[in-house]
């Protein structure tokens, strides 16, 4: 079955052509308005989306070698994202569909990220799934195929919005992720001491608002600019302090849930730190460590067709009437 995945949740426009778990396309047109306001302005990413998704599209039906008549099915995101921008890209593929007439289903964006790695290997279930980007940082505990059990979340800021807000306070461009880790690479990560939450109670929540103020608060006192040198070492202790955090949660995950594999997802999960970490973590545990190549550990259309494929499997497909729910949570079942 080929699927045509579409992706418009937040600011990547993206669309894919995936044909029973190969990628025949994966096209993503990252939005770069946003760089200049330092996050995402909502209704700058869904008047992007409107321009950008046709061409994404047609981009992604051309890299596959394929007429928009091949194809049988299309998958989009439901939710959770921006309602602007995610209605974009559902009227589109209810559009496709009904002119088509073949079948559309709505994805959970995180379950999405949950199973996009086993387009590139083996993830079967049972497995500890962790989705780190701007927008997530929750853990799932995934017993069987379809079967998502949200285990813990942050209780305030996102992985990837630590890295982001953090990043700002040190004077580097939005996002500020890839450039954190790159300059950690060489940076000593015992020379500024950061506090690693640790919530009361039996949970797997985990938070970063304290980690965020203590950076804020010696940041306030470094000259600026910041020296490259020091920039290097502050970047490690940031890092550092985020990725264990990560890992602690995913070693308490283990230990509490039966898994074969541990995978993370998001755009945290290029994180070259996270990835060491988690593999040990793994390791150490002897089961799978599946992390998707950086394309698909952002957001993607590909991971968004195969999750479709999936549920289309499984029998589900989404009716008319069905539209964007911006708060969609894993427990809630899809429109059917
Ligand atoms: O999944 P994504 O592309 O978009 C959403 O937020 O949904 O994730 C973007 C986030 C940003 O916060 C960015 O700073 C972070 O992922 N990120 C990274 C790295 N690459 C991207 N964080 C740490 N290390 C990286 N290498
Ligand atoms: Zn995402």
């Amino acid at each position: 079955m080929r699927i045509l995945g579409i992706e418009t949740s937040c600011d990547d426009t993206g669309a894919a052509v995936v044909e029973d778990g190969r990628i025949l396309s994966n096209i993503v047109a990252a939005q770069d308005i946003h760089v200049e306001y330092g996050g995402v302005v909502p209704e700058l990413a869904s008047r992007a989306h409107i321009t950008l998704l046709p061409r994404v599209v047609q981009q992604a039906l051309d890299t596959a070698g394929l007429d928009v008549d091949k194809i049988d099915a299309v998958a989009v995101t439901l939710g959770p994202g921006l309602v602007g921008s995610l209605l974009v890209g559902i009227e589109f593929a209810k559009g496709l569909a009904l002119a088509r007439g073949i079948p559309w289903v709505g994805v959970n964006h995180v379950e999405a990220h949950l199973v996009s790695a086993g387009l590139e290997s083996e993830l079967t279930p049972p497995y500890i799934g962790m989705v780190a980007s701007g927008g997530h940082t929750e853990i799932y505990h995934v017993p069987e195929p379809g079967v998502f059990h949200r285990i813990g979340s942050t209780r305030d800021d996102a992985a990837g919005e630590a890295f982001d807000k953090i990043g700002k306070l040190m004077g580097l461009e939005y996002p500020a992720g890839p450039d954190m880790d790159r300059l950690a690479r060489e940076g000593r990560d015992d020379q500024v001491p950061l506090p690693r939450a640790r919530l009361k109670g039996d949970t797997l929540d985990l938070s970063m608002s304290g980690l965020k103020t203590a950076a804020k608060l010696f940041l306030e006192k470094e000259p600026r600019p910041i020296p490259e040198p020091r920039l290097r070492d502050i970047a490690a202790s940031v890092e550092k302090a985020i990725v264990d955090v990560l890992v602690e949660r995913l070693g308490q995950a283990l230990e509490r849930y039966p898994a074969r594999a541990l995978t993370i997802a998001g755009g945290c999960a290029c994180n070259t730190l996270l990835r060491q970490e988690a593999t040990r973590l793994a390791a150490s545990r002897n089961i799978q460590a599946r992390f998707p190549s950086p394309k698909l550990c952002r957001d993607n259309g590909a991971m968004i067709a195969h999750a479709g494929h999936f549920a289309l499997e499984r029998g589900q497909t989404t009716p008319f009437s069905a539209t964007a729910i911006a708060n969609l949570d894993s427990f809630e079942p899809l429109p059917a």
